[in-house]
């Protein structure tokens, strides 16, 4: 039976409990015989700040660093609204994202048919949405130099953030997003801004030769990132793959997790490049969904994106395919059965707790197994 090493960081708000469910999985993994798992917990986020006085301590980045896969919670809350830029809460994420070199963000966006009401849209709508948005996570407007706020006088002050992106930047995003495409419905969507951006020109420009020279085989299409985001709401299921930059990519997934009921069902994968010996990708998993203060603590947050982003840490980083079906498959049969958590809750349905509804995917999985 193979051990992985995962480094947990639950963070704030309800990091914690959404993690507390994942331990839980592990633990059925382990007592079933499938897999066992040395993890070890650090701090990020504003638990990080108040333990250290920085997002994550560079001890615990050292263990990011070290270990098979990341599994990440959430970080951020009003307390610490008034802390320094530098040392704010999502600093930590950013720093490990930009430390770890994870470039790839994969954010499959799949509406349960269980789920179809749950959305603000139609059913029609979004029923059987499967798409994959793949964004760009270490470049662009979140990473570029200059970035700051200068006094200009007269009472005046000037904000710059830099939109920057090299070529190699855009190819390997685009290569991630056509090889992904290639085990779906080879059909990629790129979304940019070239019509206002030089930075869009050059993403359009690289995208197009990728697709033409490297993956004639693919259907490629460019979008407008607005463009792009109205047809998201309009008739999200045109689209299978959409690769984009860091900061559309931001915009446009959480406008995909609203098409499948709730922020509280997207999981997400952030990977980088492979080793260049050993083939293995340094990999973090996170739910697109934040802190949640409003409900930290209560027991009612939605554990489904924590665990289903630990499915994709089974199988991206673990290569545990099967498994990761399994996963994917428990989290179904259970919204099939009709339960809820606060934020998917529709009338008819047994609204549960956090707690309950990691005890209800455990069985399944139990269910699925024998
Ligand atoms: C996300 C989040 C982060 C981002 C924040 C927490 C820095 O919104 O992962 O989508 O902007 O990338
Ligand atoms: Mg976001």
């Amino acid at each position: 039976m193979a051990t992985h090493n995962l480094f947990m960081l639950p963070g704030d708000g309800i990091g914690p409990e959404v993690i507390g469910q994942v331990r839980r999985v592990l633990d059925w993994f382990k007592e079933n015989g499938i897999a066992t798992f040395n993890v070890d917990e650090g701090l990020v986020g504003g638990c990080a700040y108040d333990a250290h006085g920085a997002a994550i301590s560079d001890a615990d980045m050292d263990k990011a660093m070290a270990a098979d896969a990341v599994l990440f919670g959430a970080v951020g809350g009003p307390k610490w609204d008034g802390v320094p830029y530098e040392v704010r809460p999502e600093a930590g994420l950013l720093r490990l994202r930009k430390d770890m070199g994870l470039f790839a963000n994969l954010r499959p966006a799949i509406c349960y048919p269980a789920l179809a009401d749950a959305s603000s849209l139609k059913r029609e709508i979004v029923e059987g949405l499967d798409i994959l948005i793949v964004r760009e996570l270490t470049g662009g407007v979140y990473f570029g130099e200059p970035k700051q706020i200068t006094d200009i006088g007269n009472g005046q002050k000037r904000a710059i953030d830099t939109q920057v992106y090299d070529t190699y930047e855009i190819e390997r995003i685009v290569r991630v997003a056509c090889d992904l495409a290639r085990t779906r419905n080879k059909k990629v969507a790129s979304a940019e801004k070239r019509n206002v951006m030089k930075s869009g020109v050059l993403w359009n420009e690289v995208a197009t030769r990728i697709g033409a020279d490297e993956y004639s085989d693919l259907e490629f299409e460019h979008v407008l990132a607005d463009n792009c985001a109205m047809q998201l709401v309009r008739n999200p299921k045109q689209y299978d793959v959409l690769v984009t930059d860091n900061l559309f990519g931001d915009v446009l997934s959480d406008i995909a997790a609203m098409l499948t009921g709730s922020l509280g069902m997207l999981p997400s994968a952030s990977l980088g490049a492979p080793d260049e010996k050993t083939g293995v990708r340094k990999a973090l998993y996170e739910p697109v969904h934040g802190s949640a203060p409003d409900i930290a603590g209560q027991g009612l947050a939605n554990p489904i994106a924590m665990i289903a982003s630990f499915g994709m840490c089974l199988r991206y980083s673990f290569n545990m395919g099967d498994a990761a079906d399994m996963v994917d498959q428990a989290i179904a049969n259970v919204l099939a059965k009709g339960l809820r958590t606060t934020d998917i809750m529709q009338e008819g349905m047994t609204q549960v707790g956090t707690n309950e509804m990691g005890d209800a995917v455990i069985e399944e999985l139990g269910a699925l197994a024998s």
